[in-house]
């Protein structure tokens, strides 16, 4: 196993790259399925969900090649009874897959998928949303080998989401677009990564309205063909990145970030003092003085503040002069990494489980764990305020949505390093 040794590190500076989003690769991965001819992803990082989810993808009989950053994804041949299930539990992704399998096979058997251990992540909406277009599903729920069979080809049909889950507007959209009817989705999600979904699709043949709003419209084609594809880059790494700076100070370039993709998040670091200028080509991050405290975030869907940049955030709060309270609202175990801080001895209250009261101060380094993706993201930015060594175990779950998150920092002059721990 790996750990990250970290040291106070003040004064980044450089240029930081960003690569294709994690958020936004899965799903379109997930919707090569829906053609039989090839397709090429462009700028895509090495990261293990995208791993895992080639895995799944090939265990159904897709061809797969990875190489310098390309995805070459072939699924000419398609077999849904060999799906492995083993990979399905490892990753929530693995859920985007059911929707593009019922369209071009009319019948999947998977079990409940995986994920960070943030909440509880049901899949009723998916499930819901698939029986609205015409599929026959059934549960049998025996925990662990819990398994959901499905039967039936996607007609198109009218889905009122209750709630806007990005993954299930993203299955359903997949759904629709190899269908012999029409889908509309009310409710939808309106990430950015739900618009890049649906350029990918239309760029296959297919014909999706409405992406990036509420009613997304899908015209079922019965066939879609190849393409090559680069994805948006990657938001909620560029958002890491802005902590960094934000907690460590320095002047720094993130390339290829999308200032409209982050606009409620700019919002508030600039409200903490830190200087964010956008241009065409990215951002430029400048901090020379103590953050600030921000009296109040919450984290919504899109546009709101996003919830994987919320441990984030609250790690530059941490070292922020003044009191700043931070309100979850989309999953109920998102805190987990406050526990963590508090052993570089920040001052943070849960008040109740959704709700942290943040007293900024001097953090002093310490043996910490990561516990899923975005809090281990978090713990390693904290470590760069912190006095003295730090060390970050479990950094399996930071390498599930960051290349390599010691060689992005030390490029800008942070104090991080892999070790065999
Ligand atoms: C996607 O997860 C992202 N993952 C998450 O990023 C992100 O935090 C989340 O969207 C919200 O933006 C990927 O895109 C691979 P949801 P997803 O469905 O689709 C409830 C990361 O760090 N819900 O929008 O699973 C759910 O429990 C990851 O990169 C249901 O109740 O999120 C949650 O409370 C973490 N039933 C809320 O909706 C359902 O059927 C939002 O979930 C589905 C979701």
């Amino acid at each position: 196993m790996y750990a990250l040794v970290a040291t106070k590190s003040n004064n980044l500076n450089g240029n930081i790259k960003l690569k294709g989003a994690k958020n936004s690769i899965l799903p379109i991965l997930a919707a090569c399925v829906l053609t039989k001819e090839d397709v090429l992803i462009t700028n895509c990082p090495v990261l293990s969900d995208i791993i895992d989810m080639l895995k799944i993808i090939s265990s159904v009989g897709g061809k797969v090649n990875f190489y310098n950053g390309n995805v070459e994804v072939c699924c000419k041949n398609i077999n849904p009874s060999q799906i492995d299930k083993s990979l399905m539990k490892k990753i929530r992704s693995s859920i985007f897959i059911l929707g593009p399998l019922l369209s071009r096979c009319g019948e999947a058997e998977i079990s409940l998928p995986g994920g960070c251990e943030i909440g509880a992540r049901p899949i009723d909406l998916h499930l819901d949303g698939l029986r609205s277009l015409g599929v026959k599903i059934s549960q049998s729920v025996c925990g662990e080998n819990s398994v959901v069979r499905c039967k039936g080809k996607p007609v198109g049909g009218v889905v009122r989401l209750k709630y806007p889950s990005v993954g299930a507007t993203e299955n359903l959209m997949m759904a629709g677009a190899l269908s012999s009817g029409t889908t509309a989705i009310y409710g939808a999600a309106l990430e950015p990564e739900i618009v890049d979904l649906a350029t990918f699709l239309n760029n296959i043949g297919a014909r999706v309205y409405g992406a990036g709003t509420s009613l997304i419209i899908v015209e079922g084609k019965t066939s879609l063909h190849g393409a090559r594809f680069r994805p948006i880059t990657d938001r909620i790494i560029a958002g890491t990145y802005i902590a960094a700076v934000a907690v460590a100070k320095g002047d720094v370039f993130i390339e290829g970030a999308v200032g409209d993709h982050l606009d409620s998040v700019l919002h508030k670091f600039r409200s903490a003092g830190v200087i964010i200028e956008e241009s065409a080509s990215g951002l430029r991050v400048k901090m020379s003085r103590q953050l600030k405290a921000v009296k109040q975030t919450v984290t919504l869907p899109y546009p709101g503040f996003p919830t994987d940049l919320q441990p984030l955030f609250v790690a530059a709060m941490s070292v922020a002069n003044g009191e700043s309270v931070v309100t979850e609202t989309l999953f109920e175990n998102r805190f987990r990494y406050v526990y963590q801080l508090g052993q570089m001895g920040a001052d943070i209250i849960l008040d109740g489980e959704n709700t942290a009261i943040i007293r900024g101060k001097e953090l002093s380094a310490s043996s910490v764990f990561a516990q899923d993706l975005r809090g281990g993201a978090a713990l390693t930015v904290a470590a760069l305020a912190a006095e003295g060594e730090s060390i970050i175990y479990g950094v399996e779950h930071i390498d599930r949505g960051y290349e390599n998150i010691e060689n992005d920092l030390t490029s800008i002059g942070a104090n991080v390093m892999r070790v065999f721990a």
